[in-house]
């Protein structure tokens, strides 16, 4: 189901995760981050996606409990830093910064120092039932099939950098024939991709925003869609992409947009930060 606010995707666990989410990668510790997350709560949101790397997991707490919201209503993700050695250490530490007694999805933040090392420590945080579902995020296709031979558990997810820019169809199929629900942070290039004349000219088209096109986009590929935004107008807009559908004409030319020649990868070599 794509066509209303509480739209989700099924997985692997049985358990199913929000299309739409919030992501709040680069939002400032404290006041910010806690705002954030409460405008998003207030807007609808059900999926809140940070991680240890963030520095934010404390304020992403705060602001799930003040929100008065039952915390099994809420799909809460965090993602093992790789530069620590133990992934079942540090869900603990997670788990007590973010004041809650399990994450729903805890993910490897990107595969630094190869894509299975980290597992076994992932496969056991989830049988510690610290995480409902555990996942990968910047795998590329390669890395996945990588991991589904050693794992016993199967990610559930792979949070990939998506947008029509970074279209990765390939690697998009990968996780579809994995069974593994992919994710897509970024899904506004960071913002840089607001003010493409494509995007701005599909907008007009459609009556909506730059932002809610390509959110849209990302949602009509099959993708679960973290956006990040700081101000409340914005969020909420953000939230209002289930009313309208974009028309063959508008995908085909979102989709001519693609600068990775549909890689399977998850990103450029030259982009890997940790490599
Ligand atoms: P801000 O947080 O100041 O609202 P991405 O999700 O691809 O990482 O993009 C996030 C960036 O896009 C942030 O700089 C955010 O700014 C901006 N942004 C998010 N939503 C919107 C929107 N609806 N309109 C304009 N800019 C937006």
């Amino acid at each position: 189901m794509t066509d209303n606010a509480q739209a989700t995707r099924t997985l692997s666990n049985g358990e199913t995760i929000p299309v739409l989410g919030l992501g709040v990668w680069q939002v400032p510790d404290g006041k910010q981050t806690e705002q954030s997350v409460s405008m998003a709560l207030e807007a609808g949101y059900r999926l809140i996606d940070t991680a240890q790397a963030y520095g934010n997991e404390a304020s992403v707490g705060r602001a799930i409990r003040s929100s008065g919201i039952p915390r099994e209503d809420i799909f809460l993700t965090t993602k093992f830093y790789p530069g620590s050695r133990d992934p079942l250490v540090e869900a603990e530490k997670s788990l007590r910064r973010l004041d809650t007694e399990y994450v729903d999805l805890y993910l490897i933040h990107w595969p630094q120092g190869g894509p299975t090392w980290a597992w076994p420590g992932m496969e056991k945080a989830s049988e510690a039932g610290l995480a409902k579902a555990i996942g990968i995020s910047n795998f590329g296709a390669d890395e996945l099939q990588e991991l589904l031979k050693v794992s016993q558990i199967q990610p559930a997810v792979n949070q990939i950098l998506f947008n029509p820019f970074d279209y990765r169809r390939a690697l998009v199929e990968a996780c579809e024939q994995a069974g593994v629900v992919a994710q897509a942070y970024s899904p506004l290039g960071t913002g840089q991709h607001l003010n493409n004349p494509v995007v701005g000219r599909i907008a007009e088209a459609t009556g909506r925003t730059p932002a809610q096109v390509l959110i849209r986009w990302a949602i009509q590929k099959g993708l679960s869609v973290i956006p990040k935004s700081t101000h409340r107008e914005r969020i909420e807009q953000n939230y209002a992409v289930f009313d309208f559908t974009l028309d063959d004409e508008a995908v085909t030319a979102l989709d001519a947009l693609d600068t990775t020649t549909q890689t399977p990868d998850a990103l450029a070599p030259s982009d890997k930060w940790w490599s």
